[in-house]
């Protein structure tokens, strides 16, 4: 029988969360990422086809997220941890501005990007601490690495570890995802029955399944305000009134 120990957010996250670090989110473009179409620069066909095209692309993204600094909703969570709170994040997202901002348990459901990787043994994986990949640049084994980041068509070698914490939730926390792809919006799945989830993201009306609490707000703001209402009470609640702040529904029948 485990002990009444600290209460247990999870943090669920996807694009959202780094928009107002000027990074920006995928679904709003049109199936367009950044002007490139998502099957040239993020499946392993893209990459077989033109992998000098997929390695600019990545290098480039890279050097986006090393620029951008980690944001209000960022640095909350990380407060939320100091304060006492086990806070576990698992994202969606390929930057590190989770980490950046202080968290100390992030799980990357889709790879890092400051990371390569091999493309014969996922394994293989190597710090990119400054620079890009290079056509030419070679893993142990001897093949091109690539970046290390899931792309659609491949398998997600970290899903069974984020059921596992999910499973463990007091609270689920979504932030900034459309929940639009698989396995990542099955997590929802995974929480304990005697525990409840929230979202929190503009659309959250529209993209809360039926049960779920949705503050419809930026990230910027949601999660601060539920953060300092935690951090002053210690206990991981949600109080109506909190999620009557977001922006009214226009109609919701349920
Ligand atoms: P999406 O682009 O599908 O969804 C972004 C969500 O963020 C939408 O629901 C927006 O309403 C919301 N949003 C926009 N601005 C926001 C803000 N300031 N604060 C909070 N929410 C905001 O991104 P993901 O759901 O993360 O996969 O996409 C999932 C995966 O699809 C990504 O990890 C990526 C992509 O293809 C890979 O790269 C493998």
């Amino acid at each position: 029988m485990e002990e009444q120990g600290a209460p247990h957010l999870v943090v669920l996250t996807g694009a959202g969360m780094s928009a107002e670090s000027g990074i920006r989110t995928f679904r709003a473009t049109d199936g367009l990422w950044e002007e490139h179409p998502i099957e040239a620069v993020a499946t392993p066909e893209g990459f077989a086809r033109d992998p000098e095209r997929v390695l600019r692309f990545y290098n480039e993204r890279r050097e986006q997220v090393r620029r951008a600094e980690p944001n209000a909703a960022h640095r909350a969570l990380a407060e939320l941890e100091k304060a006492g709170i086990r806070v576990s994040i698992v994202t969606q997202n390929i930057d590190d501005l989770h980490e950046r901002a202080g968290s100390s348990d992030v799980l990357h459901l889709h790879g890092e990007i400051l990371m390569a990787r091999s493309s014969v043994d996922e394994r293989l994986r190597y710090p990119l601490r400054q620079g890009g990949i290079r056509m030419g640049d070679l893993c142990d084994k001897g093949s091109q690495l690539r970046p290390d980041v899931v792309w659609f068509g491949e398998s997600v070698p970290r899903y069974a570890d984020a059921c596992d914490i999910v499973a463990e939730a007091d609270l689920l926390l979504v932030v900034g995802t459309s929940l639009a792809v698989m396995p990542a919006a099955l997590l929802l799945e995974q929480v304990p029955l005697d525990a409840d989830a929230v979202v929190i993201d503009p659309d959250a009306h529209q993209l809360a399944p039926p049960g779920v609490g949705r503050l419809a707000l930026p990230a910027g703001e949601g999660v601060p305000r539920l953060v300092e209402h935690w951090k002053a009470t210690g206990r991981l609640e949600v109080p109506d009134h909190l999620l009557a702040t977001g922006l009214a529904p226009s109609s919701d029948n349920g």
